[in-house]
């Protein structure tokens, strides 16, 4: 599944980087923004495409960010737009950080193309990788976008079929709070057309 979902964003990158416009993440950041409460940190960005909008956001706040995508492509663009980025070509299933390494992490609509079974075991790491009080933020696929209150399976997306996969909110705070995190806020936000839960997570100090 990775081999034909990297294949698939190596060929679409350059029509993503076109079509980015159609997505105003600017309350989604700026809301995240003031949940952070700190002027600059470190920032794990985890399916950072292109560096926009989210790695631009932090770098112009001043803070270091450190990017992962496993698309040779998208990252090609990273480089271009974020050249402060520091850029990792890797499977966010399957990278490793420091413990507390970072202040904020996100994946903005990247987590829901891993399937749901590894998604437990992300949040542990993104827990361990977080500094106590660190937060993080990340798009989360739900009915409203699959039709299914659980899906596995493949949407097109910009004339590509790509793999999609999620559990139900409940079943997914379940798995936050078992990790050890606390529910911030979990809101349903229309963006370029698309329905999508948006939630931000704290481990606590
Ligand atoms: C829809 S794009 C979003 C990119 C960027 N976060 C944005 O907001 O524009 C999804 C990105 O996640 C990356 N991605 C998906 N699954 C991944 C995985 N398991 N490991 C690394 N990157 C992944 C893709 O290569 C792609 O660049």
């Amino acid at each position: 599944m990775p081999k034909e979902l990297i294949d698939a964003y190596n060929r679409l990158a350059a029509d993503y980087d076109k079509n980015r416009g159609l997505f105003d993440m600017s309350a989604v950041l700026n809301d995240f923004y003031h949940y952070l409460n700190i002027g600059e940190g470190h920032l794990l960005d985890l399916g950072c495409g292109a560096g926009e909008p989210g790695p631009g956001f932090f770098i112009r706040k001043g803070w270091n960010v450190t990017g992962v995508d496993f698309s040779e492509k998208m990252l090609d663009l990273a480089m271009k737009y974020q050249p402060e980025m520091h850029r990792i070509l890797a499977d966010v299933t399957e990278v490793g950080f420091l413990p507390g390494q970072f202040d904020a992490a996100t994946a903005i609509y990247s987590l829901f193309h891993i399937e749901r079974e590894k998604h437990n075991q992300l949040f542990v790491n993104i827990y361990n990788w977080l500094k106590p009080g660190g937060k993080a933020l990340f798009t989360y696929a739900c009915k409203e976008y699959t039709g299914k209150k659980e899906f596995s399976g493949y949407i097109t997306f910009m004339s590509e079929k790509l793999y999609y996969s999620h559990t139900t909110p409940e079943k997914l705070y379940k798995m936050l709070e078992t990790t050890g995190f606390d529910l911030l806020s979990a809101d349903y936000r229309d963006i370029g057309g698309e329905r999508f839960l948006w939630v931000t997570i704290r481990k606590p100090e």
